[in-house]
């Protein structure tokens, strides 16, 4: 009867906690101490509802998690010879658009440095481009053109102590180079030691032994949140079959297994944008953070895809916010 009573408490508890929420705010509410907060959120963990504390600016926030996907194997004991590799993946940035969302870039950097993650991937659409069929485009743009969008990405992606981001270039970043052939991965890795090019499109990545493929697909979303992917993963070449599959360009999240791949659909970390809008497309804003344990021949034993959801709540619409206040995030 207790346990029922705490199982409804804790899924109350949960619903009303929202991303970025402060701490006050829900102390006040519920006229309760910190000690007594810690205890609720003790509660919430154990019945699988994670949420964490973090510090922005000069208030401690909520963040919560989505339920973790434990893969059956969890259940075994890992043998001590496994290799643990973690990682965290994003995408379309599309730095320039008014409606990017730097500020939640930094948050996901900042919680890989805290999980002592050495590399993120980034599956594309660095910058927003420069569609010459779209003359509505400068508009939605703060910065316009290859060298202000480029320099943006130089002077203010995160930059981050023991952290490396591999990227591949996406449909917007070709823009530029349709228009007069200039390569936005030249520039921002010249100037970027931290930040490594692996290619156009498609980029494949060898990480502890595992192959990993990182795809930016050029085509319309589907209606079925599965169905582009397994396409994606039926015309892999065969003898590069990766275990794990990233898709960035169609903004939405989703973690499925296919044909024994671990695939992944990054969502943005840009706001929807008026193209979206118009054309009826649904923007799912998100990261992931990947936990696996691999035997030396890069076969996955354990593989858990966490998924970090961004919601509205989390958006900065203010078209110039995102400009004006966020502060590069460097960490020495
Ligand atoms: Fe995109
Ligand atoms: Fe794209």
């Amino acid at each position: 009867m207790n346990e029922k009573i705490d199982i409804e408490f804790a899924n109350k508890i949960y619903k009303y906690i929202k991303n970025n929420m402060s701490i006050e705010t829900f102390m006040q509410k519920f006229n309760i101490n910190y000690n007594e907060l810690m205890g609720i959120l003790e509660l919430l963990s154990i019945y699988g509802k994670d949420v964490s504390l973090m510090r922005v600016d000069d208030t401690v926030v909520f963040k919560k998690s989505s339920p973790k996907k434990i893969n059956s194997n969890i259940n075994k004991r890992l043998p001590d010879e496994l290799i643990h590799t973690q990682l965290a993946v994003v995408s379309d940035t599309h730095f320039g658009n008014i409606h990017q969302q730097l500020h939640l870039l930094n948050l996901v950097y900042l919680e890989a440095y805290k999980r002592g993650i050495d590399t993120v991937l980034h599956c594309g659409d660095l910058v927003d481009g420069n569609y010459t069929n779209r003359p509505e485009q400068p508009r939605q743009q703060f910065l316009h053109g290859f060298d202000e969008q480029v320099g943006y990405v130089v002077d203010m992606y995160p930059k981050v102590k023991g952290i490396t981001t591999k990227y591949i270039l996406g449909s917007h970043d070709e823009s530029h180079y349709k228009n007069g052939q200039s390569t936005v991965s030249k520039w921002v890795s010249q100037c970027r030691p931290d930040m490594i090019y692996l290619g156009q499109d498609h980029g494949k990545i060898n990480i502890n032994g595992i192959k990993l493929v990182l795809d930016h697909p050029g085509d319309g979303s589907a209606q079925s949140l599965s169905y582009k992917p397994q396409k994606r993963i039926e015309i892999l070449e065969s003898g590069y079959k990766p275990k794990v599959l990233l898709i960035g360009h169609y903004h939405k999240s989703y973690y499925f297994i296919y044909r024994n791949v671990h695939c992944i659909e990054v969502g943005a970390l840009c706001d929807k944008t008026q193209f979206q809008q118009k054309k009826g497309l649904s923007n799912i804003m998100g990261a992931y953070f990947l936990d696996i344990y691999s035997d030396k021949l890069g076969n996955i034993e354990y593989f858990e895809a966490e998924e970090i959801p961004f919601g509205n709540e989390d958006i900065w619409d203010e078209a110039f916010k995102d400009k004006k206040k966020v502060k590069k995030l460097v960490i020495n």
